[in-house]
C-alpha cells in the first residue's frame, strides 16, 4: 500500500486529480470508477478545472459509479446520479452513453437484474482501471456495509444506522433518505487495476486505523483493501493521525 498524507482537505483533492488525470493521459480510454460523497468533491473540482485548461480529454473514457440510492429517480437532487452530472458528467468532455451508475429506479423486484446487468457491462468494458474509493465512518466502502460477509457482486443492500446518520442530513427531509441502496460488490472493486481510497477528517481516523491495522475483517469492509496489489491510501493529517 502507498501511503500519501497531505496537509490539509485541498491537497488531498489536488494530488486525488492528479492521479486520476496521469491515468487519464497514460491511457485516454481509462475505465474510471467513480465514487460519491463529500470527499471526491475537491477531486473533481481539480479535474474539471484541468479539463478547462485543456490539459485533459474524456472523450473515450468509461466511468462506472459505486452506487446509488433504492429507490431513488436519476433527476432526484440527492441522486448520486445527479451529484456526478453536477460535479463532473456535465462539465468535461465525458460521453454521456459512457458515464454508468446503477439504476436506483427500477424497484426492488428488478434490482438483482440491473445489478447483474451492471457487474456485465463493466466485465464488458475489460474492467476498471482506477478506482475512486471514499470511505464510510464504519469503514463501509461503496455501500458495502461492516457485517458477517461481503458479496462480490453488485447488490441491494439494507443501510446501516450509522450510514443512515451520516447521509440522512443530506435530504432536505432526512426521513426521505432512502434505506436501501444498490453497490458495486468487493468483486469489481478488487478486480481494479489501481484503487484510490481518499478520506479527509478525524471523523474518518477510526476507519483508517482500521485499514492500516493488521487485522482483516468484514466488521470494517475497507480492511480487506490491505490485500490489493495496488492501493493508494490518499489522506489528510486529521484523517491519519486523529
Ligand atoms: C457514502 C457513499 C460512499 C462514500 C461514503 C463517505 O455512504 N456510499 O461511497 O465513500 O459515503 O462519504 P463522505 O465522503 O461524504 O464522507
Amino acid at each position: 500500500m502507498q501511503i500519501i498524507v497531505c496537509e490539509n482537505y485541498e491537497e488531498l483533492s489536488r494530488k486525488g486529480a492528479e492521479l486520476i488525470a496521469a491515468e487519464v493521459k497514460s491511457n485516454p480510454a481509462a475505465v474510471l470508477g467513480l465514487a460519491t460523497g463529500n470527499t471526491p468533491i475537491g477531486i473533481y473540482r481539480y479535474l474539471v478545472e484541468s479539463y478547462n485548461k485543456g490539459e485533459l480529454d474524456f472523450s473515450n473514457v468509461k466511468t462506472y459509479n459505486l452506487d446509488e440510492y433504492l429507490p431513488i429517480d436519476p433527476t432526484d437532487e440527492n441522486s448520486y446520479c445527479a451529484f456526478m452530472h453536477y460535479h463532473l458528467w456535465d462539465k468535461v468532455n465525458l460521453k454521456a452513453e459512457n458515464c454508468h451508475i446503477p439504476a436506483g429506479n427500477v424497484g426492488m423486484e428488478k434490482a438483482a437484474a440491473e445489478c447483474a446487468a451492471y457487474d456485465k457491462q463493466i466485465e464488458a468494458a475489460g474492467g476498471i482501471d482506477l478506482q475512486l474509493l471514499g470511505i464510510g465512518r464504519n469503514g463501509h466502502i461503496g455501500f458495502n456495509e461492516p457485517g458477517d460477509h461481503l458479496l462480490a457482486g453488485t447488490h441491494a443492500v439494507e443501510l446501516t444506522e450509522s450510514t443512515m446518520a451520516a447521509n440522512g442530513p443530506l435530504f432536505e427531509n432526512p426521513a426521505d433518505m432512502p434505506r436501501h441502496a444498490l453497490t458495486m460488490g468487493m468483486g469489481a472493486i478488487f478486480a481494479a487495476k489501481k484503487v484510490l481510497l481518499v478520506a479527509n477528517g478525524k471523523n474518518k481516523h477510526d476507519a483508517v486505523m482500521g485499514l492500516l491495522a493488521d487485522e482483516i475483517t468484514t466488521a470494517l469492509p475497507a480492511s480487506l483493501l490491505k490485500l490489493h496489489q495496488n492501493l493508494i491510501l490518499l489522506c489528510d493529517k486529521e484523517a491519519y493521525n486523529g
